[in-house]
């Protein structure tokens, strides 16, 4: 059986993340949708799903490639009960919620490329957008927007991407039930959320410098025009990617483009 509201929302009564269901042909963007909906008071773990975007967002004011029938394009509306300044932590949250789940379909293969690219076997198959609402200094909400390619074939990808962006079908040599996925991507993201919420960000850390990609090689980080090149030594208490340069100074990047590099 295929994506569709009526079955998410039979599957997921009961839970937190999935507790509403709002399941779209197609939507302009989840992220904004989801958006909408947590500005007029939806609650917590709220979630809308698209079959298509028409402007599906990615990091960085890229572009997220959407088309109808193959993919997973979802965000949940978040309200973690922390300050602003943790917000990132919650990328990292779902990422390795997503390196966990995904893990099942491919054990051994999968890696979390910072901040929040999930990789199998070192192309992307997953990528997060996490947007904020604050007001008086505290959060109103976190959107998380979860895009994972499925059944997406390496043909249709756009041409820059052949080399970098994979699907888990693409991987596993088989049709992957987008209804089965969605509903346990989402039981495994409220486990590691609660996780979370109740112990904070140090556990998540450890798990995901298990997954990270690239620890104690070289990286190259670039945000805006500064660009930051070193050995990835780690991820601080708060999310922070530590970097130690050439004159073994540790510097904190708090945001960018990670691109990882040999040696
Ligand atoms: C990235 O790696 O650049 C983040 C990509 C995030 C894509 C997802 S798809 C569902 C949600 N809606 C969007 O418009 N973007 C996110």
């Amino acid at each position: 059986m295929d994506l569709n509201e009526q079955e998410l929302t039979r599957r997921l009564t009961g839970k937190t993340i999935g507790g509403a269901v709002h399941f779209f042909p197609e939507v302009d963007s989840t992220n904004d949708a989801a958006f909408r909906l947590a500005m007029s008071g939806a609650d917590e773990g709220t979630v809308v799903v698209a079959d298509a975007q028409s402007g599906g967002k990615g990091r960085l004011k890229r572009r997220w490639q959407s088309p109808p029938g193959c993919n997973l394009y979802t965000s949940i509306v978040l309200r973690p009960p922390v300050k602003p300044a943790a917000a990132s932590q919650i990328t990292l949250v779902a990422g390795v919620a997503l390196a966990e789940f995904i893990s099942h379909y491919c054990p051994g293969d999968v890696n979390l490329k910072w901040p929040n690219d999930v990789l199998i076997r070192g192309k992307k198959v997953c990528g997060i957008l996490t947007e904020m609402k604050t007001t008086g200094g505290d959060i109103e909400f976190i959107i998380a927007g979860i895009g994972v390619n499925l059944n997406m074939k390496r043909s249709a990808f756009d041409e820059t991407l052949r080399q970098t962006a994979t699907s888990l079908r693409e991987e596993m040599g088989r049709e992957i039930s987008r209804l089965n996925f969605t509903v346990g991507m989402y039981d495994t993201l409220e486990r590691f959320y609660d996780v979370f919420v109740r112990e904070g960000f140090s556990p998540v850390r450890d798990i995901w410098l298990r997954y990270a990609a690239g620890l104690r090689k070289q990286v190259r980080v670039v945000f805006g025009s500064e660009v930051l090149e070193g050995e990835m030594v780690g991820l601080d208490g708060d999310g922070a990617l530590l970097v130690q340069d050439w004159s073994m100074a540790i510097k904190r990047v708090i945001a960018g483009d990670a691109s990882l590099g040999e040696g």
